[in-house]
C-alpha cells in the first residue's frame, strides 16, 4: 500500500487561531508561509475572519475565518461546511482551541469541570470528528491535536486537575482515531508543549514567572507560539506520513520519558 499523495492546492483548517498572541495564530502565519491555505475556526467570527484577512494579504494564499464554540458540534459542523465551501481541499485539522483552569481539585465545581472537558475534550472529537469525514472520502488526511505537559506531569503548571484531565484524554484519543484511521490514509499525532509565553496562563507572562517555568526544564527557558508552530508544520507535512499515534513534546526537556 502506497501513500496517498497531498493535492496541489491544501488546506489546513486551525481551531483557536484568532487570540494575537496565541500559538494558533503564529501557526497559522507560519503554515500559510509553507504555501498552506488557511481556514480559521475561533469563538469569534469577526476576529477568526480578520486573522485569515491579514494572512492572505501577507502571504497571498487563499484563507477564511468561521466563528464556533468547539463544544458545540453543530456550530464546528456549520463552520466546515463553510470553510469547507470557501476554500480548496481539506487536508489537514489542527486543534489548538482551549482554555485554562486554574482551579484547585477541591474547589472545581460540576460547572467548571464540564466547561474544562466540553472545550478541550469533546471540542477536539466534534472538530475531528467533522474533519476526518472528509479527508476518508479524500483518502488522506492529517490531525494534529495539542496537549500539554501538565497531562503527563500531572499539572505543575498553571491549570489544575480538569485541564490535565482533558488534556490526558486528548492523547488516549489520538493514539485510538490514530489506529482507526491509519487504513484511510490519515495520521492523527499530538503535540505536548511546555509552558509557552502566550496569554493563556491569566495574561502575558512577567519575567519573573517566565524565569520560574523555565526553571524545571533542561534548557533555559520557556517556549515560544513558533516552537510548535514548527512541530504543527512538521506533523501536518506530506513527509510525516509514517508518523502516527504519536505525542511529539515541544517543552524544553521538562518531562522525559
Ligand atoms: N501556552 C501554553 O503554555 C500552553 C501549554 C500547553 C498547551 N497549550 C495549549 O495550546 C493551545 C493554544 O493555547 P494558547 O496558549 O495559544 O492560548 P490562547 O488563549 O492564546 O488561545 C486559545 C484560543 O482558543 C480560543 N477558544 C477558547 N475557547 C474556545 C471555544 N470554546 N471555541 C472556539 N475557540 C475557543 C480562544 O478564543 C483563543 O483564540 C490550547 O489548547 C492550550 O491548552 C498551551
Amino acid at each position: 500500500m502506497t501513500a496517498t499523495s497531498f493535492p496541489e492546492s491544501k488546506t489546513v483548517v486551525l481551531t483557536g487561531a484568532a487570540s494575537p498572541r496565541g500559538i494558533g495564530r503564529a501557526s497559522a502565519h507560519h503554515l500559510a508561509e509553507l504555501g498552506w491555505n488557511i481556514g480559521i475556526i475561533d469563538l469569534d467570527e469577526a476576529a477568526a475572519q480578520a486573522v485569515a484577512a491579514e494572512i492572505a494579504e501577507q502571504h497571498g494564499v487563499q484563507a477564511a475565518g468561521a466563528g464556533a464554540n468547539v463544544a458545540d458540534e453543530a456550530q464546528v459542523r456549520a463552520a466546515f461546511d463553510a470553510l469547507e465551501a470557501a476554500l480548496p481541499q481539506l487536508v489537514a485539522l489542527v486543534n489548538l482551541a482551549g482554555v485554562a483552569s486554574p482551579v484547585p481539585y477541591l474547589e472545581v465545581s460540576a460547572d467548571e469541570w464540564k466547561r474544562v472537558i466540553d472545550i478541550n475534550l469533546n471540542g477536539v472529537h466534534y472538530t475531528t470528528r467533522r474533519a476526518v469525514e472528509s479527508m476518508v472520502s479524500n483518502g488522506v488526511g492529517r490531525v494534529v491535536s495539542l496537549s500539554s505537559v501538565s497531562a503527563q506531569r500531572g499539572g505543575g503548571t498553571f491549570s489544575k486537575t480538569a485541564y490535565s484531565a482533558a488534556k490526558a484524554g486528548v492523547i488516549g484519543f489520538t493514539r485510538s482515531v490514530a489506529r482507526e484511521l491509519g487504513h484511510d490514509g490519515i495520521t492523527v499525532n499530538a503535540i505536548s508543549p511546555g509552558p509557552i509565553d502566550t496569554d493563556i496562563m491569566g495574561g502575558t507572562l512577567t519575567e519573573e514567572r517566565k524565569a520560574a517555568m523555565a526553571a524545571d526544564g533542561v534548557l533555559p527557558r520557556i517556549g515560544t507560539p513558533r516552537d510548535i508552530a514548527a512541530a504543527i508544520a512538521y506533523l501536518i507535512s506530506e513527509d510525516a506520513g509514517f508518523v502516527t499515534g504519536q505525542t511529539l513534546n515541544v517543552d524544553g526537556g521538562l518531562y522525559m520519558h
